[in-house]
């Protein structure tokens, strides 16, 4: 035995290796699980008690030395192969940064994961959509404004993209029945010169419930919900009346000025107060567009910018920094 611990004790010492793979099977042959190592071990048990010392003592240098002979051949490979990485290719960038999700998109998940929480599931509707579906049976007057080619991207005819989200409460509700509850997030377009406060294009989050028995207080209730949630337990809303076509009634809903505490600045026009989305009762014609009995069945429906709320959050002012893409900005988030 002693024979043998001293030759594997000069071949740790001598041996060179030419590849990574060779040290590898060096290392089986040696420390694996089936290795000339642990049969060694195996065979000491047997050694008699006065030679268990010396035994002992050189079947731990070889392990050291074997296990040194390992790492030293290991380094060198290892320092080889980043000499190749550096001086190969000049002109390879080296290692990747890792990215993350946009802001919009974080801010989107986030509204999405909010409503999630009470229930509302999510549904997607196109783009591109049709006068009914965006216009007609959501109540818009046909002289409506937003019928319009300077407010809205026509594509051909009456197919427009879409203005809102709200084209997607249509499909919805022509689809399924009540009990109604769902949120709607995309990107909507209009025709607009862009500015700091406004773009061609943007995002938002529709939200539908409809049922029999829902109220306003419903609405009230899970819009307060919502704003908690996104903005922080302290937050105060209020509505204050508005109109759509498709909700009756209508409101706007603002939250207490973050910035100011609702003292005033010039961030809310020293009023204390910040918009922050569009609700409303669905109203009985809308319903009734959609086959849905309204002597039956109400609900409520809002509508909301994610940018706008993106906006809130993080006190970006300048709307066309989340489509500018540079580095810059979103690196910050
Ligand atoms: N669609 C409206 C808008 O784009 C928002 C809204 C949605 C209002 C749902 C009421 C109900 O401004």
């Amino acid at each position: 035995m002693l024979q043998k611990i001293e030759t594997l004790l000069q071949e740790a010492k001598s041996i060179s290796f030419s590849s990574p793979e060779e040290v590898e099977s060096y290392r089986i042959r040696l420390l694996g699980k089936k290795g000339i190592l642990g049969d060694l071990f195996e065979q000491f048990k047997q050694v008699p008690t006065e030679e268990k010392r010396a035994a002992g003592q050189s079947l731990n240098t070889l392990k050291q030395a074997v296990s040194e002979t390992i790492e030293n051949a290991r380094a060198k490979f290892e320092t080889q192969n980043t000499d190749v990485k550096e001086f190969d290719d000049l002109f390879r960038p080296t290692g990747f940064e890792q990215g993350h999700r946009h802001p919009i998109w974080q801010v989107r998940d986030e509204i999405i994961d909010i409503f999630s929480r009470i229930g509302f599931i999510v549904a997607e509707g196109p783009e591109i959509e049709d006068d009914w579906h965006n216009f007609s049976a959501l109540n818009f007057p046909p002289d409506h404004p937003a019928r319009d080619m300077q407010d809205t991207f026509f594509v051909e005819g009456d197919i427009a993209l879409r203005t809102h989200t709200s084209s997607v409460q249509i499909r919805t509700m022509e689809k399924q029945k009540p009990p109604i509850r769902a949120i709607f997030p995309g990107r909507v377009y209009r025709n607009e010169a862009i500015s700091a406060r406004a773009h061609c294009f943007f995002h938002q989050v529709e939200g539908l419930y409809i049922d029999k028995n829902v109220s306003f207080a419903d609405l009230r209730q899970t819009l307060l919900y919502f704003a908690k949630e996104m903005f922080g337990s302290e937050t105060k809303i209020r509505l204050r009346p508005s109109y759509f076509p498709f909700t009756e009634p209508s409101a706007e809903m603002d939250i207490e000025c973050s910035l100011c505490g609702g003292k005033g600045c010039p961030f809310c026009k020293h009023t204390g107060w910040v918009e922050i989305l569009g609700c409303g009762m669905v109203d009985p014609a809308v319903l009734e567009n959609c086959n849905i009995d309204s002597t039956i069945y109400s609900g409520f429906a809002f509508g909301m910018g994610v940018e706008r709320q993106a906006n809130l959050k993080y006190g970006v002012k300048d709307l066309r920094l989340f489509s500018e893409n540079d580095r810059r900005f979103l690196s910050q988030f």
